[in-house]
């Protein structure tokens, strides 16, 4: 399970200037699944994630389970790879799940209606290096890195320049704390810390 950062172990307390990292380590394919449920019960319309990082890194795995905890029916998620683009009309708000691999021109972004998903919808976007100039500039950065020697760990970093993600990942970490055992973890045990 994700533990969350301790606030007495963190900058006494302090709250986080906006961009500042929160990191953790995934154990597994389940612990990053697990992470993105808690992630979706934070999300509103006009919520946009980018989630970067290299072929194999669990990217789609991580929208994949986002996406299923928001279906009253789960569903399965295709991913994009060859569409671009897969949409999802769930309560209250509809999805976009975009893999920009094989974008061949920055045009598309706007023919595919991205730019107007980012303001409307939960857009969930594979490969946000290619949006470039269009990237928008409320969303969360999610950057997963893997180590080869380590076939089911992963590790993630958050940042943004929003400030509303702080309070969404503050209410995730609390969340989590509420589900944690009482004996806290020590910072150098805890699997999610905030730097
Ligand atoms: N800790 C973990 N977090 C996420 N996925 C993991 C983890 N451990 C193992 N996996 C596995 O790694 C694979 C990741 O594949 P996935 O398609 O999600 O990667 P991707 O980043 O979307 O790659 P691509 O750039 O090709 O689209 C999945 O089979 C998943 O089960
Ligand atoms: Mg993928």
């Amino acid at each position: 399970m994700i533990e969350s950062p301790d606030p007495a172990a963190t900058d006494s307390g302090t709250t986080t200037p906006p961009s500042s990292p929160f990191s953790c380590d995934l154990a597994s394919a389940e612990a990053t699944a697990e992470l993105a449920r808690l992630i979706a019960e934070q999300l509103q319309p006009g919520d946009c994630l980018l989630l970067a990082g290299p072929i194999g890194a669990g990217k789609t795995h991580f929208a994949r389970s986002l996406i299923q905890s928001l279906m009253p029916v789960p569903e399965d998620v295709p991913s994009p790879t060859f569409t671009l683009v897969q949409t999802y009309d769930l309560p209250g708000c509809d999805l976009w799940h975009a893999d920009l691999y094989r974008l061949s021109a920055l045009e598309e972004i706007e023919e595919l209606g991205l730019v107007e998903a980012f303001e409307e919808a939960i857009c969930l976007i594979e490969w946000p290096d290619r949006l470039a100039e269009l990237t928008p500039a409320h969303a969360l950065q999610l950057s997963l890195s893997l180590d080869p020697a380590l076939e089911d760990s992963r590790h993630l970093t958050l940042t943004w320049t929003d400030p509303k993600w702080q309070h969404r990942l503050d209410q995730i970490a609390s969340l989590n704390r509420a589900s944690s055992p009482p004996a806290q973890p020590t910072p150098s045990e805890s699997q999610y810390d905030q730097s």
